[in-house]
């Protein structure tokens, strides 16, 4: 199965004198079934690039091929569909629906072919809280409720945005664990940008944004698998 490539990827928010050159010409690619993480400053583009990948926002030029299909000239309708069917995405803060609960959340995002709202709540250790709404979970709770609501449909493609970004590092090692153990089962293509740098341990591949550009593209020859991680 191919993977991703992404060529000479080009995004200018704003307009006359006032623009930012939020990615630069990015170059890279990505094997199927790879954890890649993604490091770099504020402002480096990191956003900008997983939201281009997700079907949420458009670029100025430069190609994406996702599973050898060409993202980036895809028309709204298609790109609907590729939401739906191909990616899964964890949002930094989150973003539940406070008046539903675990479950429900979880099920909202259910299609054709999805796993059963439980089995993903198991996956991320949350069976037995089914029934409470966000408000009554922990920070860290809430973010494995995203995660089993971006994993229920089974996506080939799973983008995490600062997934661990408002947790402490103890529970931020067990998300990157799970996130690598749904690798490991299901071979999903897992991208997550993080500012955390020791996250990329459990990467079979890092790539550093540096001002809308690639910094570095290494490849990690020993990850640390899901089940050593320590905590
Ligand atoms: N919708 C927008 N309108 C204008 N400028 C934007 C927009 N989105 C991003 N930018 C700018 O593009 C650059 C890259 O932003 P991006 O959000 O991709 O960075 P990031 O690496 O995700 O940063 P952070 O680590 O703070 O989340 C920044 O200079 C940012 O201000
Ligand atoms: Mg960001």
């Amino acid at each position: 199965m191919e993977g991703l490539k992404v060529t000479d990827l080009k995004k200018t928010y704003g307009s006359g004198q006032r623009t930012v050159k939020a990615l630069d010409g990015v170059s890279f690619e990505i094997a199927a079934g790879e954890l890649t993480v993604i490091l770099g400053p504020s402002g480096s583009g990191k956003s900008t690039l997983l939201n281009i990948l997700g079907g949420m926002d458009s670029a100025d030029g430069g190609s994406a091929l996702v599973f050898g299909n060409e993202i980036t000239r895809y028309s709204a309708k298609q790109l609907v569909a590729y939401r739906r069917r191909e990616i899964g995405f964890v949002f930094q803060f989150y973003n539940l629906m406070p008046n539903l609960t675990a479950r429900e959340n979880v099920a909202i995002a259910r299609c054709a072919g999805s796993m059963e709202e439980s089995d993903a709540l198991k996956k991320v250790g949350l069976l037995e809280r089914s029934n409470n709404f966000p408000s009554q979970l922990s920070g860290g709770e809430q973010q494995r409720v995203a995660i089993a609501r971006a994993i229920v449909k089974k996506p080939p493609l799973l983008l995490c945005d600062e997934p661990t970004g408002a947790l402490d590092s103890a529970t931020g090692r067990k998300i990157v664990a799970l996130l690598r153990e749904l690798k490991e089962e299901y071979g999903t293509t897992v991208i997550v940008v993080t500012h955390n740098a020791k996250l990329a341990t459990v990467a079979d591949r890092v790539i550093t944004l540096s001002d809308g550009k690639i910094a570095s593209d290494t490849v990690n020859t020993a990850p640390v698998k899901a089940g050593d991680v320590t905590w």
